[in-house]
């Protein structure tokens, strides 16, 4: 993979004669002017709605917008009338969460380092809810999924790749001991979808949820993929116009799926846009996308794991973390880590807690620096965050 060649499609690096390092991939990446071009096409030559006017401009919005659904369900290996457009991988979630009829009294098992966006919406459902405990390791506890795995579990839902430690849950046997206990799985592939390659039907997931603008698109696009008996079971979010057959003054027929979860006008340019970005992956390659981040990682993590004044967030093995390097200093505040990163190399990461507040007040850690890296990211930005690491640490810790 080429990845000076691919930054020549992104526009941020000629605008900023290419002195930003955008280390923030995990929260959005970037996007290549295949995706803006994409966009702007809806805007200029036909910036109509899609799925009700019958005129020549909407018809064309109709057809972008199943061609978009259907390039992303080949990306997936799935069925196109199995995916809804969403907002963001959160409204995803929340609606399997808040529609979903599931059996009062039953649980909800997720793990203990969930993002928000996986826990909100299960602190405020009608079901009770569980955890499963990840050790120290910060690796994935399978005996301790069987012991939870109870019969009141009626869903596992769970975070596919962790946007703070980067570890990977072992989905096919989490799911295959779900279905065996009678319990539906939905997966956030929020850290997942943009990283490895994703086959649905292989996985036999129940729902699994993402954003597209952790994948080189638009932001305000998500998807939620569901199978057919789930779509047909589960209430919509929202309704409105768009997503019913007809109405009377007491009763709404809604129309069959996605349109059922899809009410009042789209996001119409970030699905396009979408549509784009997962052109541009699929011409890459995700295997090569993942070998390319897990170089960079074990790049940075070889260089900087012997200092003892940092500590990389579990597990310190690169391999196991996808494209995230989440670290603390001795004696600085991750807040400060960022904006030293930022001030003197213009390197772009992430601090906090990552909305994962459970994860850190658990374990007692006032949040982590985050550096996640993509495709068009290279060794010699790398080896200029590791030097700048390297800076803070001589200059500023205990
Ligand atoms: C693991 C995980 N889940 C969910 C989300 C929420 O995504 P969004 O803000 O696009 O809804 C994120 C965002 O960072 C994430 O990392």
């Amino acid at each position: 993979m080429d990845a000076d060649k691919i930054r020549s499609d992104f526009p941020l690096y000629e605008s900023q004669n290419n002195d930003v390092i955008y280390f923030d991939n995990a929260c959005q990446t970037m996007r290549p002017k295949q995706v803006i071009d994409a966009m702007n096409e809806y805007y200029c030559k036909f910036p109509a709605c899609g799925g009700r006017s019958i005129h020549r401009l909407a018809t064309q919005v109709s057809m972008k917008i199943d061609e978009a659904r259907e390039k992303i369900a080949s990306f997936l290996g799935c069925e196109p009338s199995n995916l809804v457009f969403t907002k963001n991988c959160t409204e995803s979630l929340n609606i399997v969460a808040r529609g979903y009829p599931f059996k009062k009294g039953s649980s909800v098992l997720t793990t203990d380092m969930e993002h928000n966006s996986n826990h909100v919406p299960w602190i405020s459902s009608k079901i009770n809810h569980k955890f499963v405990k990840t050790p120290a390791s910060g690796i994935f506890d399978f005996d301790e999924y069987l012991k939870n795995l109870n019969r009141d579990v009626s869903i596992v839902s769970m975070v596919h790749t962790n946007n703070v430690t980067g570890t990977t849950i072992p989905a096919k046997e989490v799911i295959e001991a779900a279905h065996d206990n009678g319990s539906l799985v939905m997966l956030d592939g929020a850290q997942s979808t943009p990283h490895q390659k994703i086959d649905l039907k292989k996985l036999d997931v129940d729902m699994f949820a993402f954003s597209m603008h952790k994948m080189l698109g638009p932001s305000g696009v998500g998807v939620l993929y569901a199978k057919d008996e789930i779509l047909k079971k589960m209430d919509p979010l929202v309704g409105g116009g768009g997503g019913v057959g007809t109405t009377d003054y007491n009763s709404v027929t809604f129309l069959p799926s996605p349109e059922k979860f899809e009410s009042g006008l789209l996001n119409y340019s970030g699905i396009i846009g979408s549509g784009a970005a997962i052109d541009y992956l699929t011409k890459i390659g995700m295997e090569e996308i993942e070998e390319h981040e897990r170089g960079l990682n074990t790049f940075v993590t070889s260089r900087l794991k012997d200092n003892e004044s940092i500590q990389i967030l579990d597990p310190v093995e690169p391999s196991l973390r996808s494209g995230i390097f989440s670290f603390n200093i001795n004696g600085i505040d991750s807040h400060d880590i960022a904006m030293i990163c930022d001030e003197i190399s213009a390197i772009a990461i992430r601090s906090g807690m990552h909305c994962a507040h459970p994860f850190f007040v658990s374990r007692g850690i006032n949040g982590c620096a985050r550096a996640s890296f993509y495709l068009y990211n290279t060794k010699e930005e790398c080896a200029k965050f590791i030097d700048t690491v390297e800076y803070i640490v001589r200059t500023f810790s205990d």
